[in-house]
């Protein structure tokens, strides 16, 4: 009996020692994280003081982030601080800071920051929220099957063509009665990253599809919107609140429930050896590595980085085409110059090409001007530095989470003669001749520049100029009172809702 009671206090005197040297482990891991954090943000760049828990919520309220931010850069400089909520975020703003960090410090500013509203869907999985070898392993992989798809090649611009096709027959069907172009824009645009990622296109009244193409919108809508910013700042907290950003996640369901269907359709019909697109590349690919237990070709993983191209092969090419007639709608005597110049070195006849783009200097100017002007993701999408840096006299910490204010870059005085106007000449020089400026970035610089950049200029590039090429735009009312302001900005710049008629030339 003495024997045993012995024996249990040993063990007892042991579980507490453990417990003991545990709990210690834990304190001091708490108290390097929290030193850790406290010199992170000692070093943090100057900004306007936050309050407690709230950050500087009360200040980036507007419902104009992307304008609030330019504003705070003009007493902060280009590189400062905002909280967005508890958490702080470094904003570059001006094209030479972005150009310093970006291209100039590029690997360091490689890293992804995660974004609530997305986090909660993706886990960190796909593209364009992985880090890390993921990251450049999905990044690597996606570019080259899109290039075996077309992407970047004659392949693609004739299925751009097509596409064109089917949208003027639609649009010539209208028959100049007023029509709101948005849901036959996405799904013109939509069709072709559809054509490279699932090997097929969708009818424009295809219920179904048209059904998807509205939850991406909405989503969109919703994500630029207050609702969006403020669950990016306090997710948990707006979990419990109602309201439209709910919506998000229950739209990113039913398109993962879609791109699961789809691919459960290729699984059952595909032939091993002839990938039919881009999902029977990845199965492919899976089957290549499947005794790899660290591959990165995994189902999750194939259903994120499908969304990541479907989406964002969609929304952000098909509002600059949308928000581009608005513009033309509001400045009738730069659509009536470039369809002077189509006329001249394209004719009526055939369809503009890709390669008459060196030859349309105004034409060229005028869609990078819709892009400059609109900057259709103000904000870009966040980094976070995968090293220590220092920039512009700041030190900055592995780990910081960045904001590149692409906006402000389009709007600095510095690069571009008339940056707060809609004005062609900013990217003319003297003698009327396309001028590019490396403080044009819609896409963003650097190692985590948009993957689909060349796809989608030379969609915005195919499709209004053969728009314009065919049609006059007509306004429904004066051109005068037509707003170009967003109608939501936050993650992007949403035009205003409107309705246009098309008469043929
Ligand atoms: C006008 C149209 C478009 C604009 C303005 C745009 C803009 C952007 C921007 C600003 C980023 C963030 C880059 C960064 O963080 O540095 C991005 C990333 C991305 N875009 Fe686009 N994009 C467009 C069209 C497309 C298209 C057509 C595709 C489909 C092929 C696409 C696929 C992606 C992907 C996969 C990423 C993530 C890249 C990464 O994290 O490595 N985008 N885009």
């Amino acid at each position: 009996v003495e024997g045993a009671r012995h024996d249990r206090m040993v063990t007892c005197e042991a579980t507490l020692l453990l417990l003991l040297i545990l709990t210690l482990m834990l304190m001091s891991w708490g108290w390097l994280a929290h030193q850790a954090r406290a010199r992170m943000q000692k070093d943090l760049p100057p900004g306007p003081a936050p309050l407690p828990l709230l950050g500087n919520l009360l200040q980036l309220q507007s419902g104009h982030l992307d304008r609030v931010l330019m504003e705070l850069s003009s007493r902060w400089g280009p590189v400062f601080t905002v909280w967005l909520g508890p958490r702080p975020a470094v904003v570059l703003s001006g094209y030479a800071a972005l150009r310093d960090a970006l291209v100039l410090q590029a690997d360091a500013f490689s890293g992804r920051g995660s974004m609530a509203v997305f986090e909660r869907f993706t886990h960190g999985n796909g593209i364009v929220f992985s880090n890390g070898p993921r990251w450049r392993t999905l990044r690597n992989f996606a570019l080259g099957a899109l290039k075996e798809f077309g992407v970047g090649t004659s392949t693609i611009e004739e299925r751009i063509l097509e596409e064109t096709a089917c949208v003027l027959d639609e649009f010539q069907a209208t028959m100049g009665a007023p029509f709101d172009p948005r849901r036959l824009l996405d799904n013109a645009v939509s069709n072709v990253i559809c054509t490279v990622v699932f090997g097929k296109r969708y009818n424009y009244g295809d219920p179904e599809f048209l059904r998807l193409l509205d939850l991406f919108s909405d989503n969109f809508r919703i994500m630029s919107s207050r609702w969006g910013e403020t669950y990016n700042m306090f997710p948990s907290f707006m979990d419990w609140i109602p309201g439209p950003h709910h919506r998000i996640f229950k739209n990113f369901q039913e398109l993962r429930l879609f791109i699961s269907e789809q691919i459960q359709w290729h699984r059952q019909s595909r032939q091993t050896g002839e990938p039919r697109d881009f999902i029977d590349c990845f199965l492919e690919q899976m089957d290549k590595e499947h005794q790899d237990p660290e591959s990165h070709f995994q189902d999750e993983t194939l259903v994120m980085t499908t969304h990541n191209l479907f989406f964002g092969g969609t929304e952000t090419t098909s509002t600059t085409l949308r928000y581009g007639l608005l513009i033309m709608l509001k400045y009738p005597e730069v659509a009536a110059k470039v369809q002077e110049e189509l006329d001249a070195t394209v004719g009526r006849t055939r369809a503009p090409s890709l390669a008459d783009r060196a030859h349309l200097p105004y034409t060229n100017a005028v869609l990078h001007e819709i892009q400059r002007f609109i900057s259709v993701l103000p904000l870009g999408l966040p980094r976070a530095l995968i090293r220590d840096v220092n920039l512009r006299n700041h030190f900055l910490h592995k780990g910081t989470f960045v904001i590149p204010l692409l906006v402000s870059a389009h709007r600095d005085p510095t690069q571009f003669k008339d940056p707060d106007h809609f004005n062609p000449t900013n990217f003319l020089d003297d003698q009327g001749e396309f001028q590019n400026n490396d403080a044009f970035m819609p896409f963003a610089p650097g190692k985590r520049m948009c993957l689909g950049a060349g796809l989608a200029r030379s969609e915005i590039f195919l499709f209004l100029t053969a728009i314009l090429q065919k049609f006059s735009l007509l306004p429904v009312g004066s051109p005068a009172d037509i707003d170009l302001t967003p109608q939501c900005t936050g993650l992007g710049n949403v035009p205003p809702a409107f309705q246009l008629r098309l008469v043929a030339r």
